[in-house]
């Protein structure tokens, strides 16, 4: 046995406040439980059937004014399926879709007041960017002098303002999906939805364009709801975020608090890098693994049933040998695996005494040189207590 058997007292402060959340901070306009106005769009009790599949599932999700969601999961879990329910293009078979207080559950979309980008940019190739821009306004029969000025701001402000006469062909796939966000934004809708608006750019494209999104969005305070398989897009924007796992909604909150607490290990394991290590409960507060007795966070999973305790990789602390005193799980680990991944190395660990599988650690490349890292090579681990999550093992 080698992590510390002392039963310490643990520490049960929450360390994942979100109030403390610095996305909370940076956006600002992100609502909080307690202050919350009414939804703008409410999903109540959605399901979606395709012949006898069920695509959707007791689906429950209020979206409130200004925010930008997304909707984040695995390749068929439903994201499409959800936001095509949401604005009629394929109705749900059972529930109720709400827009600024209005049923409109069983409204043609023509009746509905959003703007939708998709992956594929579907501008119409015969038409210039400011042609397509200005095909839903002059459908809507507005005075040709105000839809040229409209389009010129719209234009403007998605970055294009100098390249309204080129047509599709002439555009690269950025200035393209600029265009559609523009065209769907013309007629100022009340919801802007976005199907994997970036999937097909690359990659350096799709992050300027993901950061102008969220600033465009902001600026006109539009509520969105964003598709995307990318968890990082989705960090990087969303001002809350809707895990969706095979028709159901997995968990709906920030970025941080989705991180930071997950509340199912398939939550837990589709967002960020994640350990996991099976053990028996001991106690409300102890789990063992292998030959050794780990503090936990405190829980009701009853004693004698398996867990499976959830460790980020940057959670786990690197000491040194002389400064593991004090510290509840602690141990030796032998280097087993080393990446340089520029600020970061992501170390592969066997923790002495665990017959588990190595476990993933990060640290720091400044913090690494304080340490003799190659093959093979010992050093103390800790697992603060308050960074582990505790699931039962049948949640698995
Ligand atoms: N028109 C359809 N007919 C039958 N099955 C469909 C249809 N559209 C979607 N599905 C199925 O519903 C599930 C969810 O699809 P979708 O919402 O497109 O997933 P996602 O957007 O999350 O990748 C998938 O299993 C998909 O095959
Ligand atoms: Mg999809």
């Amino acid at each position: 046995m080698h992590f510390s058997e002392k039963s310490k007292a643990v520490s049960q402060s929450n360390n994942f406040d979100s109030s403390a959340d610095p996305l909370t901070q940076r956006h600002g306009t992100v609502v909080t439980t307690t202050d919350r106005p009414e939804p703008y769009l409410r999903v109540e009790n959605v399901y979606k059937q395709f012949g006898s599949f069920v695509a959707l599932k007791q689906i429950y999700l209020d979206i409130y004014p200004g925010e930008f969601v997304c909707f984040l999961g695995p390749s068929g879990c439903g994201k499409t399926t959800l936001l095509r329910a949401i604005c009629g293009l394929d109705p749900q078979t059972s529930g109720r879709v709400i827009q600024a207080g209005q049923d409109v559950s069983n409204l043609p979309p023509s009746k509905r007041d959003f703007g939708i980008v998709f992956q594929s940019y579907a501008l119409f190739p015969n038409l210039t960017a400011a042609q397509n821009i200005a095909y839903g306004l002059e459908n809507a029969g507005q005075p040709k002098s105000q839809i040229k000025a409209r389009v010129q701001e719209l234009l403007e402000k998605v970055g294009l303002g100098q390249i309204g006469q080129k047509y599709p062909a002439q555009m690269s796939g950025g200035q393209q999906q600029r265009v559609a966000l523009a065209r769907a934004l013309a007629m100022s809708p009340g919801l802007l939805l976005l199907d994997e608006p970036l999937s097909a750019l690359d990659a350096k494209v799709r992050v300027k364009l993901r950061t102008e999104i969220a600033r465009i969005q902001k600026e006109l305070g539009v509520t969105t709801v964003m598709v995307t398989h990318d968890q990082e897009e989705a960090m990087a924007i969303a001002d809350r975020i809707v895990v969706m796992d095979n028709g159901y909604l997995a968990q709906v909150g920030t970025a941080y608090e989705i991180y930071q607490q997950p509340n199912s290990p398939f939550v837990a394991d589709f967002i960020g890098v994640m350990n996991f290590i099976e053990g028996e409960v001991i106690a409300a507060d102890q789990v063992r693994c292998g030959n050794a007795f780990l503090q936990v966070p405190r829980n009701d999973i009853p004693v004698g049933q398996k867990a499976v305790l959830a460790v980020r990789p940057e959670a786990v602390e690197v000491l040194d040998v002389a400064d593991t005193n004090g510290h509840p799980n602690t141990s030796t680990a032998q280097v087993e695996g080393i990446e340089f991944l520029g600020s970061n190395y992501q170390l592969s660990l066997r923790i002495t005494g665990t017959t588990e599988k190595p476990v993933l650690v990060e640290i720091t490349a400044a913090e690494a040189l304080k340490f003799d890292l190659s093959i093979h090579s010992s050093l103390n681990v800790q697992l603060p207590p308050e960074t582990i999550r505790v699931f039962a093992a049948d949640a698995v």
